[in-house]
Formats: C-alpha cells, sequence, structure tokens
C-alpha cells in the first residue's frame, strides 16, 4: 500500500540547499525542513527516493546522539543538527525538582515533576504527539487529513500546536465547561473549535462530545479521530513519561501521585514498571463524584468546576492491579492544593497538581521513613488565573460545605 510518512531533513547536516529536496514541505524552517513525502509501497518511511539526487541518508529521520559545546568543538554545523528540529521534538524530557518547603518531615523526600514545561503547558502535549506520530506511522494521517478529537482542554492545545506545525487541519469538540483561555489558545493555533452544550437523554456531556465527534467522523471520509480514550498510542505515550522518571531519580522512588481522566498516563507508567518488574506504590488522584473508579451512572463529575481529573466514564486502559491506592479530591481540595505548591515552592500549576499536593498532604503523616515521593504536576497555573486563582471565583464557586 503506498503511504505518506513524515519526514525530517536536515540540510545543515548534509551540506544540501532546501531546495534541492523535492518533498511536498508545508514550510521550510532556517535549517530543517519538516514535512510529508509519499512513499512507494515496499518502501520504509525512514529512506525515500527522491526525484533529483540527493543522499539517500539526508532523508534519515534519525537524530545525532550527542550534543556538542560550540565553544569547545567550533562546529557549528553539528549543534544545529542537535538542536531540536521543531516544537514537537521538545515534548517530554520535563524537570523533575526536590520540593523542599511542601513538607513538614524532614525524614522522606518530594520530587515534583514538572510536566507543565511541555510545550504547550500539559503532560498531554506527550499523548497528542503519540495520537498524531502513531497515526502518521501507520498511514492514517496524511496532508489532507483533517484531525478531529475532543478534549477537556489540555489534550486540544496539545493537539492544536501539534497540528499548526505539521500544518493539519484540526477539530476540537468542546463543551460548555471549558475555560475560556483554552479556547483562545486552541483557536489562535488554528484549530477550528465545535462546542457541545445540550445533551440527550441519560448522556453526560462527555457523551455528547464523543457523539459529535462520531458524527464528524462518519461525515467526511477525510477526518480522522485519534480517539484517546481508546487508541494505545495514548498509554504508550507514557514508557517515556516512566523511563525519564526512572532516570532522574536512578529508579529509587516509593510512591508515585498520578492525576486520572482516560487513565492513559497511569496504565501507561505502569505497563512501562511492570516491564521492568519494578513496584513503587501508584497513587491515582481523581475527582469527587468520578466514575472512573465507581459506577458509572454516579454523574455528579459534573458538578466539578475544574478540568483534567475525573471523568464520567472507566478507562479502557486500566486494570485492576495497575493501581495501589485511589485518592478522591473535592475541586477544594484542589485550590488549596494549588495555593500551597504556589505559597511553598513558588510553582504556579493548573487544578490537576493542586489535588495531588492535597492527597499527599493527607497521606504524609503516614509514609514510611526514608520515602521518596514523587509528584506528576501536569500542567501549568496560567490558565487558571480566572478560576483557581482568583479569590472571587472561589468564593463563589467552591462554597465551603
Ligand atoms: C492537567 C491534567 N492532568 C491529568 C490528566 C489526566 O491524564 P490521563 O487522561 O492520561 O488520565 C489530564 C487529562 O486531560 C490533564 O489535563
Amino acid at each position: 500500500m503506498p503511504a505518506y510518512a513524515f519526514l525530517e531533513v536536515h540540510p545543515a547536516r548534509f551540506g544540501m540547499l532546501p531546495q534541492s529536496v523535492p518533498l511536498h514541505f508545508k514550510r521550510p524552517l532556517s535549517f530543517v525542513i519538516r514535512g510529508f513525502q509519499h512513499i512507494p509501497a515496499g518502501s520504509t518511511s525512514r529512506y525515500v527516493k527522491c526525484k533529483k539526487s540527493v543522499p539517500m541518508e539526508a532523508l534519515s529521520t534519525t537524530r545525532p546522539k550527542t550534543l556538542q559545546n560550540p565553544f569547545s568543538s567550533g562546529q557549528w554545523g553539528s549543534v544545529i543538527d542537535d538542536l531540536p528540529s521543531s516544537l514537537l521534538d521538545c515534548v517530554g524530557n520535563t524537570p523533575l525538582v526536590t520540593l523542599n518547603q511542601i513538607s513538614t518531615r524532614n525524614d522522606i523526600t518530594v520530587l515534583g515533576k514538572l510536566e507543565m514545561q511541555n510545550p504547550g503547558g500539559s503532560i498531554k502535549d506527550r499523548t497528542a504527539a503519540s495520537l498524531l506520530k502513531s497515526g502518521i506511522r501507520k498511514g492514517l494521517i496524511n496532508p489532507g487529513t483533517k484531525i478531529v478529537e475532543t478534549s477537556s482542554g489540555n489534550l486540544g492545545i496539545g493537539l492544536a500546536q501539534a497540528c499548526c506545525q505539521l500544518g493539519l487541519s484540526l477539530t476540537i469538540v468542546l463543551d460548555t465547561r471549558t475555560n475560556q483561555n483554552v479556547i483562545k489558545l486552541v483557536e489562535l493555533y488554528g484549530a477550528t473549535v465545535e462546542m457541545v452544550s445540550e445533551t440527550r437523554d441519560g448522556e453526560t456531556l462527555l457523551d455528547a462530545r464523543l457523539r459529535r465527534v462520531r458524527e464528524l467522523a462518519e461525515s467526511d471520509p477525510q477526518v480522522y479521530w485519534p480517539n484517546q480514550y481508546e487508541n494505545p498510542a495514548n498509554p504508550a505515550a507514557h514508557s517515556a513519561t516512566m523511563r525519564e522518571i526512572i532516570q532522574q531519580t536512578q529508579g529509587q522512588f516509593d510512591r508515585l501521585y498520578i492525576a486520572t481522566s482516560t487513565c492513559g498516563t497511569l496504565a501507561g507508567c505502569r505497563a512501562h514498571l511492570k516491564r521492568l518488574s519494578i513496584n513503587p506504590q501508584l497513587v491515582a488522584v481523581d475527582g469527587m463524584g468520578s466514575a472512573i473508579f465507581q459506577s458509572e451512572d454516579d454523574t455528579s463529575m459534573i458538578e466539578s468546576h475544574l478540568p483534567g481529573h475525573g471523568s464520567s466514564r472507566h478507562s479502557n486502559f486500566l486494570n485492576a492491579d495497575d493501581v495501589d491506592e485511589v485518592a478522591m479530591v473535592s475541586d477544594r481540595d484542589c485550590v488549596e492544593g494549588c495555593h500551597f505548591l504556589l505559597q511553598q515552592e513558588g510553582i504556579l500549576a493548573g487544578g490537576t497538581s493542586g489535588g495531588i499536593v492535597s492527597a499527599f498532604r493527607k497521606d504524609e503523616p503516614s509514609l514510611p521513613e526514608g520515602s521518596t515521593v514523587v509528584l506528576l504536576l501536569c500542567d501549568r497555573g496560567e490558565r487558571y488565573l480566572d478560576t483557581i486563582y482568583d479569590e472571587e471565583w472561589v468564593r463563589k464557586t467552591l462554597p465551603f460545605s
């Protein structure tokens, strides 16, 4: 079957001019070009025949492994090669920092994985990149493909940024609970927003969003729905998340807190740990009223005012033994955890990070001496200036119960 492959070409490395490469690039960058190329049946996606005589290895998608210091080596060319070739290559490899002030105990270590430092501001950038790369690899995404997906916010932003970069059309189906900043951001990246506000009998807003995505997918053969709820590329994205944490801690951690929605993060982290036979405790942090760990009949999750964690449906990725403990957090827990994290550590994070901080603080007194705990801090706080970090919003929306 003919297919399209997504290519990276590094003319600086191979001494070529961008014009000499007969690919249909969306836009040439200064030294690196990315684009789609039609590949005849039987070819691999790493090497592609070009009409003009271009060195075959020029089309390799492999990147040099070692970063050279320009001042010591004097080789500017190789330094340029070692730069990420686009924003998509900046997803992941987030820092792990010691949270020195968050615990009153000095016999435990608390570490924060700063997922907000992904280019789109959240852990869902990893999911977005993985869903798109997998679709491209399988030949399901081609230059004219229209991507359609639903999101409560962060995946939408991650996809919008990546699709803008790849030159792909994107429609994101959101619902009326979506933060206005998210809508603005998704649109700024050039995506179309479809807003769902009405549900049919017995439907949750998520059901209504999924129904609309299905309608869009069925109405146009050019549409590709990555389907973050069922696509194995979602959990697969988090092999890298887990690999990084293992490298950063040298495998020395006892407990990891993960917020849950599709449970792609949790399932992907657990799968990687299982492959390595490492068995730290995984704590799932879920929203009160969420159906992930209880009956789907309970739709009180609709009452939640914060996006990110929680869901009105079970996860397709989760096995019963993936989770050691479940911590259910309220919106107020999330807000209090966010403010505590900000005051103690100067980290401005989103609601799920606040929920994780609150869940950790509840467990803190009973953690064994010498424990090392990792908190997955999932998104940036700037998007929540009008909610979590707005006193009046908190007072009006989350009265003390
Ligand atoms: C900020 C944030 N944290 C956590 C999650 C949950 O991730 P997952 O869908 O992998 O369970 C999401 C999902 O959208 C999110 O936006």
